[in-house]
């Protein structure tokens, strides 16, 4: 094979920044609410049950595997493929698994740069008091208001797109890592705060039952199938981010026990999100509505009319930012890390031109609900489940084994075997059948065997 060994990078200088990096991107918006909501949906305590098995059994081995990845390529995660498929004797083909992670990385920017716009609207109007006291119908029509606001929703979108372009072209370790670095002790110590608040003033006890009593009579297969593709979104799997961050990670970190620290940082902070948010939710005697509405009317209504709801307010729209932020830009470091290592183009220039992609995505999605579902449906339920599937296969089947061997080898053979199992076999079962559940394709096959069999 040609090619010339992969130059060595700059890491991240501390394994620590690493892991506040990667759980800055784990931790983000499907935390927040989508955590909190399906498993109140889905029999609680039985849903979480199964949601750890499936971070246990599929999320962590295949984050594991991302990490290997990147830091055996050392390289953006679509030159990291070729040269490891290279090296490996593979398919040059299996670089797709890195093109559709950037083309993931920048449907997926879309979309949640508007959602995360709408949070940092009302960072502004819960700290000005414009809500306090409002009833609500009030809040509701606010939401509805802003929704109908084209400019509005342009000039926040394209604030934060902006912040994340300037964090991405500061560079790995000044941008991602300083801003991990920052964000993340603000972003634990709102959280904590809001707990601490929920605690004093909200129904905590009708938040537990919601969140844990366990009812396995609700937990369908259908729910073990959303708990697995949330496993996945919410350890942002599947697209090439946590391989670009590998790149990044200093040699001698074990692998395996950092993916665990990730993992259990990022389901911490789902938990306890619910914990905050239900218990202010209960005690205004609300529903707990789904997705946008309980960010943005729900909680929104408890807060104009409890004690201190202005300062609570806004401290959840400042973590909803951050925890959006520190998300975003590990949606954009694959690309940008593949443009500029190419050597044509600096990381400023590239960051503009993925950057812009991205915000002109989201000005579609502003206008058009139509292109968000399908921006969101695409990425999420086709492309992540897919580059997920192919990256547990070619580490798990193809990669050379003395590249395992230097990479994994602090696990025991054990522990070693169980993990070759799991990406083997496992996280390709599991992931392949979300990825057909999504396509539909499980829906026809259950017709068509009830029909056979019937
Ligand atoms: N994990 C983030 C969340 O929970 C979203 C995210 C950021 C993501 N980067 C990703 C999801 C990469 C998949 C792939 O909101």
């Amino acid at each position: 094979m040609t090619h010339t060994p992969p130059a060595p990078r700059r890491g991240w200088v501390s394994r620590w920044t690493f892991i506040l990096a990667a759980t800055g991107s784990a931790v983000g918006l499907g935390n927040i609410w989508k955590f909190p909501y399906i498993t109140g949906e889905n029999g609680g305590g039985a849903f979480v049950l199964v949601y750890l098995a499936c971070i246990l059994l599929v999320g962590i081995p295949v984050m594991m595997a991302e990490i290997l990845l990147g830091r055996a390529g050392r390289r953006n995660p679509i030159d990291s493929m070729r040269t490891l498929a290279a090296s490996s004797g593979a398919h040059p083909l299996w670089r797709l698994i890195g093109i559709s992670g950037v083309l993931a990385g920048l449907m997926i920017l879309s979309f949640y740069s508007v959602i995360a716009g709408w949070a940092l609207d009302y960072i502004p109007r819960t700290a000005s008091g414009s809500l306090a006291g409002a009833n609500a119908a009030a809040v509701a029509e606010a939401f509805a208001g802003l929704q109908a606001d084209g400019h509005s929703q342009l000039v926040w979108h394209t604030a934060f797109i902006a912040m994340t372009v300037i964090i991405i072209a500061f560079g790995v370790s000044r941008g991602i890592g300083g801003t991990a670095r920052t964000l993340m002790p603000v972003l634990f110590a709102l959280l904590l705060l809001l707990l601490g608040y929920s605690l004093a003033y909200g129904d905590f006890e009708h938040a537990v039952r919601f969140l844990f009593a366990a009812d396995f009579s609700r937990l369908s297969a259908g729910a073990v199938l959303v708990a697995l593709g949330h496993a996945f979104f919410t350890l942002s799997l599947g697209m090439g981010a946590i391989m670009a961050y590998g790149a990044y990670m200093p040699p001698q970190a074990s692998i395996a026990g950092t993916a665990l620290i990730i993992a259990v940082l990022d389901t911490a902070v789902a938990l306890v999100a619910g914990l905050a948010i239900f218990p202010l939710v209960f005690a205004h005697q609300l529903a707990p509505a789904a997705g946008p509405g309980l960010m943005f009317v729900t909680l929104p209504i408890a807060f104009a009319d409890m004690t201190g709801g202005l300062y609570i307010g806004t401290a959840f729209f400042l973590l909803l930012s951050i925890a959006a932020l520190t998300s975003a830009i590990s949606l954009l470091e694959p690309g940008v890390a593949w443009l500029s290592e190419r050597g044509r183009l600096g990381r400023l220039p590239a960051s503009l031109l993925l950057g812009g992609i991205a915000w002109l995505g989201g000005i579609a999605c502003i206008h058009s609900g139509t292109v968000f579902n399908i921006l969101d449906f695409t990425a999420t339920n086709l492309l992540l489940p897919a580059g997920g599937l192919l990256i547990a296969l070619f580490a798990g089947w193809c990669l050379r084994p003395s590249l395992l061997q230097a990479e994994l080898g602090d696990l025991s053979p054990g522990l070693s075997r169980i993990w070759r199992l799991l990406v083997r076999v496992i996280a390709p079962l599991g992931v392949g059948l979300v990825l057909l559940s999504s396509t539909g394709a499980l829906n026809g096959l259950r017709i068509w065997l009830t029909g056979a069999v019937t």
